[in-house]
């Protein structure tokens, strides 16, 4: 009997999808560029299963039922393209290549349309979860050719995570590298998520002066409300673990954040396309804050060190401070579906935004009850603009309003940085403001370069130039958008 899959890529990620392929009934076939490997898997975690192993990519083809599929597990970017040249010759016309890296997806855009070309069907797909997503379902965001769609589904959704009612964390997300593009939208906002639950950190452990078991249970009491999340959860759990010597492993960690450039495709393409995606790229940019330790060290000598000792009722400022954390959250999310929507409208891809929270309900790292609601918002309005707008949302946000700005103003008062928290603020303060002081600014881009404006009082499209000094020309320069 034939396989029903080919796995390339014996990294942990790629193993325990084979394990878990297994599981459900399916034959891999599982190959690496280090034949060792393969030995290393099949007496090792896969001993004792059905997978089988591949020494080249010439067995792994021949040993696969028609149309083959096979999945590269391997490292993003040129990796994979060497990949898909040395597989091609091999295949024939109707197989399946399916990249489940984190790819940047204008690469899962152009594979996808060069493989066409050669009759082969390209699948990108995003998988979520880590070593453990990955062993007892992930969270799967498979987008490309979509003939190739059917032959893959069953698959994809057997292993991938379900919800509470045993639905899929996994669909067809859309075109070329939709899947991809979704992916990284995903990993913006856990970029955001996580960022906001360390500001939450130092807000309790510098202002309000916390122990890490007191800041634990807070966490355990938060994981019971809407913020219930694997983050939280998992933030519980590093706020009660001990180094050898009894304290908390937490404050003997480097406070330089790693990024591997999801976050940053993020908040690139957000700028490509006009999306005020403030949360995240905030986010971001607080890690590349947080990697220049030794200038931050030098100017906390230079400027003092803080004292940022907040004052007042505790229990009130932690309740604060949950409302803070679970509004900037809704406008994260926001600010995420907006992008989508538009790289949606540009691209052609159809999302369909409820699916996309459904994904993301169970599997992977941002997967929250918080999820649901979302899905609940675009069922009701499926072209929903902004989520902060649905019922359910915007009562969310006007009651935590006042304690929101609390929590903001005190963060400047005493200076502990909260960039996430505050820049969500101010993003709904913009958004829910009719009028904002652009015109000021279209004044003095026409005052100094002649670059025109458009009047309230007049049709939009017709623009206009002033001589604002009377000095120079009437010539104004021309209008575009970029
Ligand atoms: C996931 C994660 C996964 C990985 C991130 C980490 O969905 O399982 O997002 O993809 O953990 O890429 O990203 P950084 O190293 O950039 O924090």
């Amino acid at each position: 009997m034939k396989g029903d899959i080919g796995v390339i890529g014996l990294a942990v990620m790629g193993q325990n999808l084979i394990l878990n392929m297994n599981d459900h009934g399916y034959k891999v076939v599982a190959h690496n560029r280090t034949t060792e490997k393969v030995d290393e898997f099949l007496q090792g975690p896969a001993k004792g299963t059905n997978i089988v192993g591949a020494y080249s990519l010439q067995e792994l083809v021949d040993k696969l039922e028609s149309p083959r599929k096979i999945m590269l597990m391997v490292r993003a970017g040129d990796v994979v393209d060497s990949f898909i040249d040395k597989l091609v010759p091999l295949l024939d016309k109707g197989d399946i290549i399916i990249d489940g890296g984190n790819t940047n997806f204008p690469d899962t855009n152009r594979r996808v349309a060069t493989l066409k070309e050669k009759g082969i069907h390209f699948i990108g797909s995003g998988v979520s979860g880590g070593e453990e997503g990955a062993r007892f379902g992930p969270s799967i965001m498979p987008g490309g050719s979509p003939e190739a769609w059917p032959f893959v589904k069953p698959i994809f959704q057997a292993i991938s995570a379900k919800t509470e009612n045993n639905e899929p964390c996994c669909d067809w997300v859309g075109n070329d590298g939709a899947g991809h593009f979704v992916k990284m939208v995903h990993n913006g906002i856990e970029y955001g998520d996580m960022q906001l639950i360390t500001e939450a950190y130092q807000f309790m452990k510098d202002g309000l002066g916390m122990t890490h078991d007191e800041m634990q249970s807070v966490f355990i009491e938060w994981n019971k409300t809407e913020l219930n999340s694997y983050l939280v959860e998992i933030t519980s759990d590093i706020l009660g673990y001990k180094d050898t010597d009894g304290e908390p492993l937490v404050e003997k960690i480097l406070d330089t954040a790693g990024q591997k450039g999801t976050g940053k495709w993020t908040g690139i393409n957000a700028l490509d396309m006009g999306i005020p995606l403030t949360l995240i790229t905030e986010s971001v940019f607080a890690r590349c804050l947080s990697s220049l330790k030794d200038q931050r060290v030098e100017a906390e000598e230079l400027f003092g060190k803080k004292e940022s000792i907040v004052e007042g009722d505790k229990q009130v400022w932690i309740e604060a401070l949950r409302q803070a954390l679970l509004a900037s959250k809704i406008i994260s999310y926001a600010q995420g579906f907006m992008l989508m929507r538009e790289a949606s409208n540009e691209n052609g891809w159809d999302l369909n935004y409820g699916n996309v929270a459904l994904m993301w309900r169970g599997g992977c790292i941002i997967r929250s009850a918080f999820l649901s609601n979302i899905r609940d918002a675009y069922d009701i309005d499926p072209e929903l603009s902004f989520l902060g707008s649905d019922s359910y949302f915007k009562g969310i946000l006007e009651n935590s309003m006042s304690a929101w700005r609390k929590v903001a103003a005190k963060s400047m008062e005493v200076g502990i940085p909260m960039p996430s928290m505050t820049s969500a603020l101010t993003f709904l303060d913009g958004y829910t403001t009719a009028r904002l002081p652009a015109n000021l600014l279209q004044a003095q881009r026409d005052y100094f370069g002649a670059h025109t404006y458009e009047r309230v009082d007049k049709p939009k499209g017709e623009f206009f130039h002033t001589n604002w000094t009377g000095k120079g020309g009437d010539v104004s320069s021309t209008t575009y958008n970029s």
